[in-house]
């Protein structure tokens, strides 16, 4: 295992999060997210599915063409078309990573690929032979790991460490897994697995028991995982995956126990969720931990009280620690342009010249007089609305 204090986040809004019922996005709008990951710091932004559709592939050479911080990665399933799929999409990526993936589960070999397991293990390996050929970083995950026998996935994952796989990620497809028995289930993967040291453990979690979270903390800290897959806001299938806001600020608040970096600008946490919550539809509980309305607000007396006296007495973590500003300045038509070029910023609205920050300042003005108070929603429709209207 690498015992590196530094943990990787790798971002799957763009993938998983795209596979929330009603949450597809336009090339143009994953574009925006993934230009707001790169400012978040994220390790990788996993940009899609390139073999999934013609607009996926798109968005991903899109992405991979402007992204320079982040590495870029493309999931695939264990095939030579979807491989080379995939890697032709990353073509033109500073950085990228082929993820691919095959089910290890009884269920989903017998059910779904009706495949014998021998099989499933020729093909896992010959997958990640065959992306070896476009980039050394390749990712592989044993899907529904967490219902997998532990004897098979020794055998499929000590094979595609062999073939070259560099980070081995473990999936809970189903968001079946509890703490406990995920993080020893790792640990003991580890244990076994006779080259497991040559890759970076990762965890990817799904929520379907409210766990995600919780199990990707305990695929770390007992298992020894240094990679944790999440989405912003947890957006993802079903009830979703790591919400990575979560992870990140339980990370930073309990930094004295987990003793784990991360890479990640806490202060843009705030935009990215605006931002994925405005392009999707999917709103933000109030009462959503960092990112919701409420998550800082406080309405009974006692913790009013407190706060005034000293803020630790209620809360764990600052509000301008993860980009929402203290005392918040509401826009209006008497709102000067230094105000309005602050809350481009917060909302993660990148403008490449002063011409265009005049420009939409204007027409924030002339909106601002016909409506008493200008919100989030309406700058960002002034913004892009214009966007499209070039
Ligand atoms: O949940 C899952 O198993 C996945 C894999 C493709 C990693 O999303
Ligand atoms: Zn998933």
């Amino acid at each position: 295992m690498s015992n590196s204090d530094r943990l990787i986040i790798f971002d799957t809004t763009l993938r998983d999060g795209e596979q929330s019922p009603g949450a597809s996005m336009t090339r143009e709008e994953k574009l925006r997210i993934a230009k707001q990951l790169e400012r978040l710091r994220v390790d990788v932004i996993e940009a899609g599915f390139a073999a999934a559709s013609q607009g996926d592939f798109e968005s991903i050479r899109a992405i991979a063409a402007a992204v320079k911080d982040s590495t870029v990665c493309s999931l695939s399933r264990a095939n030579d078309r979807d491989i080379a799929r995939a890697a032709e999409a990353l073509q033109p990526a500073a950085r990228k990573r082929i993820h691919t993936f095959i089910a290890t589960s009884p269920l989903h070999m017998q059910m779904k690929l009706r495949m014998e397991p021998a099989q499933v293990l020729e093909q896992a390996k010959l997958a990640v032979r065959f992306a070896r050929n476009h980039t050394d970083d390749i990712e592989f995950s044993p899907e529904d790991g967490s219902r997998s026998e532990e004897d098979f996935l020794c055998r499929v994952l000590e094979g595609v460490i062999a073939e070259g796989a560099t980070t081995i990620n473990f999936p809970d497809t189903v968001g079946y897994a509890v703490p406990e028995l995920f993080g020893e289930t790792i640990r003991r993967l580890r244990e076994r697995i006779p080259n497991s040291d040559k890759a970076i453990w990762s965890v990817h979690c799904h929520n379907d028991l409210g766990l995600a979270v919780a199990n990707s903390l305990a695929g770390v800290m007992i298992g020894g995982a240094r990679q944790i897959e999440c989405t912003i806001n947890g957006l993802g299938e079903r009830a979703g995956n790591t919400a990575l806001e979560e992870v990140v600020m339980a990370l930073r608040t309990r930094g004295g126990y987990y003793n784990l970096t991360t890479n990640i600008d806490t202060t843009q946490i705030v935009a990215a969720s605006k931002m994925v919550s405005q392009i999707t539809g999917f709103a933000v509980q109030p009462n959503k931990a960092v990112v919701g309305a409420n998550a800082f607000a406080h309405a009974s007396g006692i913790h009013q009280d407190g706060i005034l006296k000293a803020r630790e007495t209620y809360e764990i973590m600052r509000a301008e620690d993860v980009g929402w500003t203290a005392n918040k300045i509401v826009l209006g038509k008497l709102s000067g342009r230094n105000a309005f070029k602050q809350r481009l910023q917060e909302l993660g609205i990148d403008m490449d010249s002063e011409a265009e920050i005049n420009a939409a300042f204007t027409r924030f003005k002339e909106l601002a007089d016909r409506k008493a108070e200008i919100f989030d929603e309406d700058i960002v429709a002034l913004v892009t609305d214009e966007e499209h209207a070039h």
